[in-house]
């Protein structure tokens, strides 16, 4: 479908309503008003861009009801369909975002089913149910929405390696939800599995760098991976953590750690270590340290990148 752009009346609209003397019903008011008008026939990341510079100046002024008004409304009449439908995810997620902190947790995850139910792209059944248990197990968000998806695409490149010899790790855990899901798709191929072979690498004094699940003491993610307890543990920052061990072999390795030297370090010291048919997977392609580490990786040693739609760099060792 072709690109219209966001139409000059209904740009209008959008200042206007942003406008602080604007009273926040009016500018509600409004917005619905430039909604309807467009949906199902507008550019979606230009209607989206428009909202999100609106409500990144008005939300506060919002009550959370009228919110949860404006975006359950946007949810009615948004097509599922062509470029508006992209809104779609951003709606529920803000519905969840508001839900959640004003601590209705139960209300959150209602809006989190729906979205399931509604626009939220296919995963398997055994996904779905683990990655839910693992947001609850762990205390994680459920946004950003988009979190899923990664963490789909990150299960189905460990899948390939469950028969490999070697340590699975993560090296940068924030509450350990992507280890939980790791260390369940363990013990799907391995009823005995009880975190034996599975170490986790963090300082585990609180984010370095942005995590939306916040700060996890080396407590925190031992109660909420309590379910493996024969997890190896090193806490420390990364330069300082990595043992010297000639010997040691992964066949699997996410790094959740995004500022440039330490993922670079990282990658440098796992990625020989890795067994044939071995992966690392980075979360952070879309962090512009991290994608820079990612590069000079690459560069340094003249390997293959390959990325995932969902902002992910991995790597693969062949056979
Ligand atoms: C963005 S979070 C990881 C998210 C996690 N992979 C997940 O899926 O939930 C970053 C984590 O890396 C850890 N971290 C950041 N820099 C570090 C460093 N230099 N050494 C050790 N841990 C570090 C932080 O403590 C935090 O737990």
């Amino acid at each position: 479908m072709a690109k219209t752009p966001l139409q000059l009346t209904t740009r209008h609209q959008f200042v206007q309503a942003a406008k602080p003397k604007t009273t926040a019903a009016k500018a509600g008011t409004a917005i619905v008003q430039a909604v309807d008008a467009l949906a199902g026939r507008h550019d979606g990341a230009a209607l989206r861009d428009a909202l999100l510079d609106f409500f990144s100046v008005r939300e506060a002024q919002f009550k959370p009801a009228e919110l949860e008004a404006f975006f359950s409304h946007l949810i009615r009449v948004l097509p599922r369909k062509g470029p508006a439908a992209e809104l779609l995810e951003w709606a529920y997620q803000s519905l969840v975002r508001i839900a959640f902190n004003r601590k209705e947790h139960k209300r959150a995850i209602e809006f989190y089913k729906q979205y399931l139910g509604d626009c939220a792209p296919r995963c398997d059944e055994r996904f779905e149910q683990t990655y839910f248990a693992a947001m609850i197990s762990t205390a994680s968000r459920l946004t950003p929405l988009a979190r899923r998806m990664q963490l789909f695409l990150l299960m189905q490149l460990f899948q390939r390696t469950l028969s490999l010899p070697g340590l699975v790790a993560e090296c940068g855990c924030s509450r350990g939800l992507a280890s939980y899901l790791l260390c369940s798709y363990l013990k799907f191929s391995d009823p005995a599995f009880n975190g034996r072979g599975y170490r986790i690498f963090d300082s585990f004094d609180g984010p370095r760098e942005s995590s939306v699940d916040g700060v996890a003491d080396l407590a925190t993610v031992k109660r909420n991976l309590a379910e493996y307890p024969g997890i190896e543990y090193r806490a420390g920052a990364i330069a300082g953590s990595l043992p010297d061990e000639p010997k040691g072999r992964y066949r699997f390795v996410h790094l959740g750690v995004r500022s440039y030297q330490s993922l670079l370090d990282s990658l440098e010291y796992f990625h020989p270590k890795l067994v044939p048919g071995g992966y690392i997977v980075s979360d952070g392609f879309g962090q512009p340290d991290a994608r820079k580490a990612i590069e000079t990786f690459v560069v340094r040693h003249r390997l293959k990148l390959r990325t995932t739609p969902a902002s992910q760099a991995y790597f693969k060792r062949g056979r």
